[in-house]
């Protein structure tokens, strides 16, 4: 009896991008080869080390071109009713977003929508999105609730959202998003629905399983440090992770607070501070930074890139894609803006749509290429990693394997 492996999938002659390095650089293995077994990496390494009488059920050449870990995008709304183009013409004559938020539009139009879009035709409008992402090499999303704000109507986007999953074969994670902004129903009463929130609807999205992590939109316009460390309270009681929408317009100190939670994430930073960073640096609390909405919004201020890597703060980078901020349907474009607008390294980046964005997840089986790691992987048409976040646009995806299948969906 032979010891010699056996393999499900073997990819050859792979410039492997492996982001699995300690010093922060690409990982590369420049004539590499990957076994895959029941889903997952058995063996990875250089081609000419492939022990002898490896036996594969099939071989897929790559012939020289750039293999990475499926891409991650940790921050989505991708589930909404409606669209708010009429919000980027009022933008583009000078109505802030804050001016819109104030005046009923902003997150309370696409709440109208949602509410008024049953099941399909949210699941309907969502897909065209999620595939979009899909055809850039994205093998995990994160989805948020947050556009329904009653019970029924985040449930039925957390339910659209798994949905998604198991209809592209993809892996979905879900965030509740319940405080995003007030209801009309509660205008009058802000703690009355942070409660709603905590004691009702929480408990009941959780103890059906459509709640892998909690969120929540700490700002002037939405909800108060102290609203959501209610919340926060309530999700280390049900044992969720938490993450926050901090920082993003104002400094509220989210950032501080999320890490007091030993959060998974705070995103956007713009107006983080110092102490935020040594914050979330203590805590390990990844930056998720979101340069669509930047963009979008046509912010000035850059989140902290500096001082977040002095610190070693892990960066993920995300497309934020929502309806009013971040219209963003490429996570390869929020990479290559991530570095233009932001500063990032194109190796930062990368590691930004998998290892960092895995970690911003709680997911630690995924977004770096190595022996027992899940074989969610892209085949590029590119030949150097930077190439990845150089190219602005395009389609760039040869092939890309979920879990050692190649996927379906398209
Ligand atoms: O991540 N910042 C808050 N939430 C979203 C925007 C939502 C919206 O405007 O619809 C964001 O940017
Ligand atoms: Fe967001």
């Amino acid at each position: 009896m032979s010891d010699a492996p056996r393999f499900d999938l073997l990819l050859t002659h792979a410039r492997i991008v492996s982001l699995d390095d300690p010093e922060g650089g690409y990982g590369e293995i420049a004539d590499g080869a990957i076994g895959c077994r029941d889903g997952r990496i058995a063996w990875l390494g250089r081609h000419d080390a492939l022990p002898a009488g490896t036996h594969a059920e099939r071989v897929l050449d790559a012939h020289g071109r750039l293999l990475t870990p499926g891409l991650i995008d940790c921050h989505t709304h991708l589930v909404f009713g409606g669209v708010r183009a009429d919000e980027f013409e009022m933008r583009l004559e000078g109505a802030s977003y804050q001016d819109i938020a104030r005046a009923g539009g902003g997150i309370a139009s696409s709440v109208a929508a949602t509410r008024a879009a049953d099941e399909d035709s949210l699941f309907a409008s969502a897909l065209p999105r999620a595939r979009s992402l899909l055809h850039d090499g994205v093998t995990t999303i994160e989805i948020k609730s947050g556009y329904g704000l009653d019970l029924d109507s985040e449930r039925r986007m957390l339910r659209v959202a798994r949905r998604l999953g198991e209809h592209l074969g993809i892996s979905v994670r879900t965030s509740f998003l319940g405080l995003h902004a007030l209801p009309t129903e509660f205008a009058d009463d802000r703690d009355g629905y942070v409660s709603e929130v905590c004691e009702r609807m929480l408990p009941a999205l959780a103890a059906e399983g459509l709640v892998d992590a909690v969120d929540a939109f700490c700002e002037n316009i939405a909800f108060s440090p102290a609203q959501i460390r209610r919340l926060f309270e309530q999700a280390r009681a049900l044992q969720l992770p938490v993450k926050l929408h901090a920082e993003q317009l104002s400094n509220q100190h989210g950032a501080a607070l999320v890490a007091e939670f030993d959060g998974l994430s705070a995103d956007h930073l713009e107006y983080l501070d110092e102490a935020g960073v040594a914050s979330m640096a203590r805590a390990g609390t990844v930056a998720v930074l979101l340069p669509g909405a930047f963009y979008a919004l046509r912010e000035t201020r850059r989140p902290p890139i500096v001082a977040l890597r002095d610190k070693g703060v892990p960066m993920a980078v995300a497309t934020d894609l929502n309806p009013g901020t971040s219209p963003l349907l490429s996570l390869r474009l929020a990479a290559n803006m991530a570095c233009t607008l932001f500063g990032l390294t194109p190796a930062e980046a990368l590691r930004g749509v998998t290892a960092h964005a895995a970690r911003a997840l709680g997911l630690d089986d995924r977004g770096r290429l190595r022996a027992g790691m899940r074989a969610d992987m892209v085949l590029w048409n590119a030949h150097t990693p930077a190439e990845l976040c150089y190219w602005v646009g395009g389609n760039l995806v040869e092939q890309v394997l979920v879990a050692g299948a190649t996927r379906n969906g398209y």
